[in-house]
């Protein structure tokens, strides 16, 4: 009996419905789907790692097929400790295809034993993008139905802390 491993990496700040959509479509296909958040220090993102675990966490957790997990260095290196034979990705518009084209055969050439498949979100989501989604929420736009609830919560509560520009605080002597 085979039992097929696959990776969906990503930076997921934050996760959205589309990544959510694909993570579905995915545990439906493989035996074991791996949702894999990139150790990046190089980036500032807006959740912080231990914030992005959790929200993937809580949103896959009636999923028993999918884990929620970090890695760093190459991802070929990192499927391969993982036993993964498949590396998922979303394909949402004719733009994202040349930079996932390029990645998957990088890949290849790094590891041809690995397989990059490619899936379609759900067409409402084909417009979507976690860098639009924190552009929004933090221009106080309204992302709902963008992102499960609880992030939605969770963007709600983040961006309230960040003072307006300009703001200096009130001298009270
Ligand atoms: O959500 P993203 O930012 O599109 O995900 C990009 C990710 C994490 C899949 C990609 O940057 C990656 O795999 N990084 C790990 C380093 C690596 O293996 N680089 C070579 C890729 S050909």
């Amino acid at each position: 009996m085979k039992n097929v491993i696959a990776i969906y990496p990503g930076t997921f700040d934050p996760l959205t419905n589309g990544h959510l959509d694909l993570i579905h479509r995915g545990s439906r296909i493989f035996d074991q789907l791996i949702v894999a958040i990139l150790r990046n220090s190089e980036k500032t993102p807006l959740f912080s790692l231990e914030e992005r675990i959790g929200m993937l966490k809580e949103c896959t957790a009636d999923l028993p097929n999918v884990r929620v997990d970090t890695f760093e260095g190459l991802l070929v290196d990192y499927a391969a400790q993982q036993k993964a034979s498949a590396v998922l990705r979303g394909i949402r518009a004719v733009s994202d295809y040349e930079y996932e084209l390029q990645m998957a055969l990088m890949n290849r050439k790094l590891d041809s034993r690995i397989e990059t498949i490619f899936m379609m979100p759900a067409e409402a989501y084909s417009y979507l993008s976690s860098r639009l989604v924190r552009e929004i929420a933090q221009l106080g736009g309204s992302v709902t139905g963008l992102v499960p609830e609880m992030v939605e919560d969770r963007l709600r509560r983040k961006i309230k802390r960040v003072e307006p520009p300009g703001r200096l605080p009130v001298n009270r002597s």
